[in-house]
């Protein structure tokens, strides 16, 4: 090969389906976010675009996974501030090294976290939840995606906030975590807008506040943690769509041009936007961007999980 040559197999890329890994289980917010953008890129790169869900330990197994596969574009994943910055401090045996062992794509959108409860939790008003979490500790059960899922690790950051350290319950994603919260069967979850927006429009649980500066589009009743009387809790987190390390550059160019179509196609934005979903900058969405956004988060993060003092095993 010609140095600079693109190998013959990127120029026809992609000549088959590629299956986008999402690490946590169906129905919940990546996936969700996922198969709204994958639907969108399988018509602009010509191929179908199939989600594989492989959860399990706070996604880092489906990330793990994705760095054993080939290095050729059909196979990627959507990872999270969970999976790709949170990780690096809470898991000591780590597999992957998130700035490291991937090849970014580009970020895909940032979600807002809320404090959402069960409808039968005797609270109304994130003060009222104050009161009670404190006053309930030893007995209040804690929803959450697995070790270093954002659900996880942004309640975490809530519960030093208001001081308690109440029982956790995990699942392989807050899917299946919010199924539980509706039923009734768990007390409280920290997750993604995309998740709550629905529920909290028909009426199946309560959002007590959104951990935003404004509030959020898709719940314009629901307070800012701010004015609700919690300033400190503040946290957005985000998707980015990542290849294994050492995918050709020109195969990257063609999945980055394809997430970009399906971040300005309207049907993708309306959707998105009904979900409460914001779209990254245009450098977030470079692969350089998400690159030097990774590392920035990886920065964010571990001081904030080390002072929790948790690590956990996978
Ligand atoms: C999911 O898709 O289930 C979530 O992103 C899990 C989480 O990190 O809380």
């Amino acid at each position: 090969l010609v140095a600079g040559a693109v190998p013959a197999a990127a120029q026809t890329f992609p000549s088959r389906p590629i299956t986008m890994i999402i690490p946590f289980a169906a129905g919940g917010p990546t996936d969700v976010v996922a198969r709204i953008v994958a639907e969108s890129m399988s018509r602009s790169l010509g191929q179908a675009v199939v989600i594989e869900n492989v959860s399990g330990a706070g996604g880092t197994t489906g990330s793990t996974r994705l760095t054993t596969q080939a290095a050729d574009g059909y196979t990627i994943m959507i990872g999270h501030t969970g999976t790709h910055a949170a990780s690096v401090a809470l898991y000591p045996n780590l597999r992957y090294n998130p700035a490291a062992d991937f090849t970014p794509i580009g970020l895909v959108n940032t979600n807002a976290i809320l404090i959402t409860a069960k409808n039968a939790l005797p609270a109304n008003t994130l003060a009222e939840f104050v009161a009670w979490i404190k006053a309930n500790e030893r007995t209040a059960n804690n929803a959450h995606a697995g070790i270093g899922s954002v659900s996880h690790t942004t309640c975490l950051l809530l519960n030093s906030i208001i001081g308690v350290n109440p029982q956790t319950v995990p699942y392989r994603g807050t899917g299946p975590a919010m199924n539980d919260l509706v039923a009734g069967q768990v007390d409280y979850l920290c997750d993604q807008v995309v998740n709550v927006a629905p529920q909290v429009r028909a009426g199946t649980i309560k959002a007590f506040a959104v951990a935003q500066q404004t509030r959020n589009q898709a719940l314009p009743n629901v307070p800012t943690t701010a004015e609700a009387g919690l300033p400190a809790y503040q946290v957005v987190v985000w998707n980015a769509m990542l290849a294994p390390k050492g995918t050709p550059a020109p195969v990257i160019t063609k999945l980055n041009e394809a997430l970009r179509a399906a971040l300005a196609d309207a049907g993708v934005r309306a959707r998105l936007a009904e979900l409460g979903a914001d779209l990254p900058s245009d450098v977030q969405v470079s692969p350089a961007g998400l690159q030097a956004f990774i590392e920035a988060e990886i920065a964010k993060w571990t001081p904030v999980i080390k002072a929790a003092g948790v690590t956990a095993t996978n």
